[in-house]
């Protein structure tokens, strides 16, 4: 029963009223899109709130219900009744399976326009900040575009295979040639799989933590390659016939193994071992000469990382600065475009390997009177600003998506400088940040970039000035 015709029946008596009439599990319904929850639209059907992926707003379809609980659902299209103008065939035969491109089936722009309204939403329901979100900037590349893959590998003996999780499940799905990596990911994950059957290697089984290969990551930045096997503790086997096929394909390659045993989903363990070829992968990016190591924090879309960094870059009034701090800044390419002889400049990052780099990327370039600081940025920028206490701060932060939290706003508070430029990639943890700092701070400047297209993800550069 729809809930119109329910609501022109005859009242029921207090005693009879049902709580909720709502639909059961594998009930097929007819059900209109009305918004979107992150990538899933959400509707109402019986009474029930419904969240369906892969539709577009507007759309009506029938969906088969696959989950309830209380008077929430979650269902699957079936069949699409009413189509969206915007909605193409997407590239890929995994869709729908795998969990990576959960906006593929809509139109790019619309893609921008969805990815602006996010931002836009959060910012108000989250942060209840009223300001103007600028459209998303597009990526010059919107498939192959990814400079990283990352895939667990699984499957048995002789018959392994790397892919990508299926949706909301450990369960992979065998990804050949995902059109978001280019032919360098594809024949990469060939080339491994071929050589795990070749050589019989186990494949890791996560229901008894058994097996060897756990995942297959790797960088691929201005041809240069390194590939790191994650191994669930010592890799026995002969890693000759995997090179050899590497350098068959890769002119410049590096091989590595990650030792990692811990028995949860955290991809990296703490032990990188070099195998052959490459130690780092060497370039030029804005000007700034870099090395990259396979464990070190890289942004995975090269032409809108240097967007973003021209933005913050752009946004930065530094002609009254005596401090500058880069917070989460990475193996420290931005700090190095911002870093200047006129003042003091500090970058701030917790993993050991990424300072490595960092400190490659100062010595490559010269940097003027810049500091690498290896640490934690809660306990750290606090000891910088209170060494600094008299001076004028620009402070840049990037934070991995839980964002920033109290303690460091009101450090950020504390050095009060006339502005700071947050680069974000979780607009809700973004919008909670900045209405924590809205008292001290307006926000000039909110600008989304789209780092990850075909998914429901946003990058987004905001500067904050400082309200007199
Ligand atoms: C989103 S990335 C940004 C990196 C860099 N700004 C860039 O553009 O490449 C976040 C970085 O923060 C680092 N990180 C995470 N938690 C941290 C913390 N509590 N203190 C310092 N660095 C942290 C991560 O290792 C990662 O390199």
């Amino acid at each position: 029963m729809s809930t119109a015709s329910r609501a022109s029946a005859a009242p029921l008596p207090c005693c009879c009223l049902k709580v909720c009439d709502v639909p059961k599990v594998n009930d097929v319904i007819t059900y209109t899109a009305e918004g979107y929850a992150n990538s899933e639209t959400v509707g109402r059907a019986d009474g029930c709130t419904v969240f369906v992926p892969r539709l577009i707003v507007g759309e009506v379809a029938q969906v088969r219900i696959d989950y309830v609980k209380k008077n929430v659902a979650y269902a699957t299209p079936v069949r699409i009744i009413k189509p969206s103008s915007a909605r193409i065939s997407p590239p890929c035969d995994s869709f729908g399976k795998c969990g990576g491109c959960t906006l593929a089936h809509i139109a790019y722009d619309e893609q921008l326009v969805f990815k602006q309204n996010k931002v836009a939403n959060n910012l108000r329901k989250v942060g209840k900040l009223d300001v103007n979100v600028l459209p998303c900037v597009p990526s010059p590349r919107i498939w192959g575009y990814r400079n990283k893959l990352s895939l667990p590998v699984r499957g048995k003996r002789g018959a392994v295979k790397a892919g990508m999780f299926e949706r909301n499940s450990h369960n992979v799905v065998e990804t050949t040639r995902c059109p978001l990596g280019g032919d360098w990911a594809a024949e990469l994950t060939s080339i491994f799989t071929a050589y795990c059957n070749d050589v019989g290697v186990e494949p890791y089984d996560e229901r008894d933590f058994s097996g060897v290969a756990r995942h297959l990551t790797a960088r691929f930045v201005d041809g240069q390659l390194l590939a790191t096997v994650v191994s669930n503790g010592e890799f026995n086997y002969d890693l000759r016939p995997l090179a050899r096929a590497l350098s068959d394909r890769f002119d410049r390659f590096g091989l590595f193994v990650n030792v990692n045993t811990a028995r949860n989903n955290v991809i990296l363990g703490k032990e990188t071992r070099h195998i052959c070829g490459l130690r780092y992968i060497e370039g030029e990016h804005l000007g700034v000469k870099f090395r990259l190591r396979p464990d070190s924090f890289f942004q995975i879309n090269d032409d809108v990382k240097d967007l973003v960094y021209a933005k913050a870059k752009e946004l930065l009034d530094t002609s009254q600065t005596q401090v500058l701090v880069d917070c989460f800044s990475g193996i420290g390419i931005l700090t190095n475009v911002l870093a200047n002889e006129r003042f003091d400049s500090y970058a701030i990052e917790i993993e050991p390997s990424a300072v490595r780099d960092a400190n490659d990327l100062a010595r490559l370039n010269n940097a003027p009177r810049l500091t690498n600081v290896c640490g934690d940025v809660a306990t750290e920028l606090p000891k910088i600003v209170a060494s600094n206490l008299d001076k004028r701060f620009t402070i840049v932060v990037d934070p991995p998506r839980k964002g920033l939290n109290e303690n460091i706003c009101n450090t950020l508070k504390q050095a009060a400088p006339n502005s700071i430029v947050y680069i974000s990639c979780d607009s809700a943890t973004l919008a909670r940040d900045l209405s924590m700092l809205s008292d001290m701070y307006d926000i000039s400047y909110v600008e989304p970039y789209d780092m990850f297209p075909q998914t429901d993800q946003v990058e987004t550069v905001v500067r904050l000035v400082l309200r007199r």
